[in-house]
């Protein structure tokens, strides 16, 4: 048996239920309470999620830990604790931070999130990678999700926890959210073992955007059919679903998802200026490209038909340059 590492997974328990504790009944945990309350985290998202509040304390878990005869050297090596700059002991990672603990896919804590309460720098900060905790292969929500996601083969993907929570709130129980790194193959590929489908469904602006076209190639490449969720005035799906409702965002948003090729297409005419005739003719240059490759016959005259209408272009002239730019390609 690998005691340091079932210590560790426990010392993680242990703490996810503190904070937990120290959120929901006691002063010190007010004003985080009050934060998620404004944000439109309720009670039930809370419980759901364990969300907990770690103090403005230098030691309240380094003691909490000391107490239960936890060895702080491992505690520390696993990503839970500090050790102090001179090197005289340990000082608590996470202080006046709300709590997202961060599950393994079988529902174990093995690292926390901790975001600050308003504004400041850093906006959220993690546990340190450990042989319990690597960013690169875990997905939020995972341990919660699966269930729903082995029923529809289906998985939405958010860039934040806050977009996980509020779907999750709105009746959507097939979300995960990366930790705020890339998508990694890792990732791609704990998706795919357990759904075909995914809906990308990234922040509305243009960093969430661009995220969102290398999450295409990643999930592509592992053999997902993909689709794009689309989301206006640069809003992410949280604040999405607070300005709009669950409604909305589930008829709208998730319904109203394109595939990637309609996707990129987007993101290339925003990229372009299409009142001059250069600026469009590089756009359908651009926009071949994509559409060219397309194996089926059908799928190329749907978007050609689309370009076509779109700039007023002729469908002949468009489906002639498309075929060139196939045989060039072959
Ligand atoms: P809220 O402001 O709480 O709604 O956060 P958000 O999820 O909308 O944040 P944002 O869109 O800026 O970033 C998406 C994700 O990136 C977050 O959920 C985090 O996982 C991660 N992230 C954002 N800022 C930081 C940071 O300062 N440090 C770290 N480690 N991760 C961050
Ligand atoms: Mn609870
Ligand atoms: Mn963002
Ligand atoms: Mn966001
Ligand atoms: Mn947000």
């Amino acid at each position: 048996r690998d005691m340091e590492l079932e210590q560790l997974l426990q010392a993680h328990e242990w703490t996810s239920k503190l904070y937990h504790y120290l959120l929901k009944n006691t002063e010190h945990g007010k004003p985080a309470l009050e934060y998620l309350r404004s944000r439109g985290i309720n009670d039930k998202a809370i419980d759901t999620f364990q969300i907990g509040y770690a103090p403005a304390r230098w030691d309240t878990l380094v003691q909490f830990l000391d107490k239960r005869s936890f060895d702080l050297k491992v505690m520390e090596k696993g990503g839970l604790i500090s050790s102090k700059q001179d090197g005289t002991g340990f000082v608590d990672r996470f202080r006046d931070r709300v709590i997202f603990p961060l599950h393994n896919r079988t529902g174990k804590v093995i690292a926390f999130a901790g975001r600050i309460l308003g504004d400041g720098q850093p906006k959220y900060l993690n546990s340190s990678e450990s042989r319990l905790f690597s960013k690169s292969r875990t997905l939020y929500n995972l341990h919660q999700a699966k269930t729903d996601i082995r029923k529809t083969r289906q998985f939405v993907l958010f860039e934040g926890y806050g977009d996980v929570i509020s779907a999750w709130d709105a009746g959507v129980h097939n979300g995960v959210a990366t930790m705020g790194t890339s998508l990694t193959e890792s990732h791609a590929n704990i998706m795919r073992s357990l759904a075909d489908e995914v809906i990308v469904c990234y922040d509305g602006d243009n960093a969430g955007q661009a995220a969102a076209l290398k999450s295409i190639s990643i999930l592509e490449g592992v053999g997902f059919n993909t689709k794009i969720a689309l989301l206006s005035d640069g809003l992410d799906p949280d604040e999405f679903i607070q300005k709009y409702g669950a409604e909305r965002f589930k008829s709208q948003v998730l319904d109203g998802a394109v595939t990637s090729v309609k996707f990129k297409l987007i993101y290339l005419k925003k990229n372009h200026i299409l009142l001059e005739e250069d600026g469009k003719i590089a756009y359908i240059k651009d926009a071949l490209e994509i559409i060219a490759p397309l194996p089926s016959p059908t799928e190329r005259e749907i978007y050609l038909q689309d370009l076509s209408a779109d700039l007023q272009v002729s469908y002949d002239s468009l489906k002639q340059e498309c075929n060139e730019l196939r045989q060039a390609m072959q």
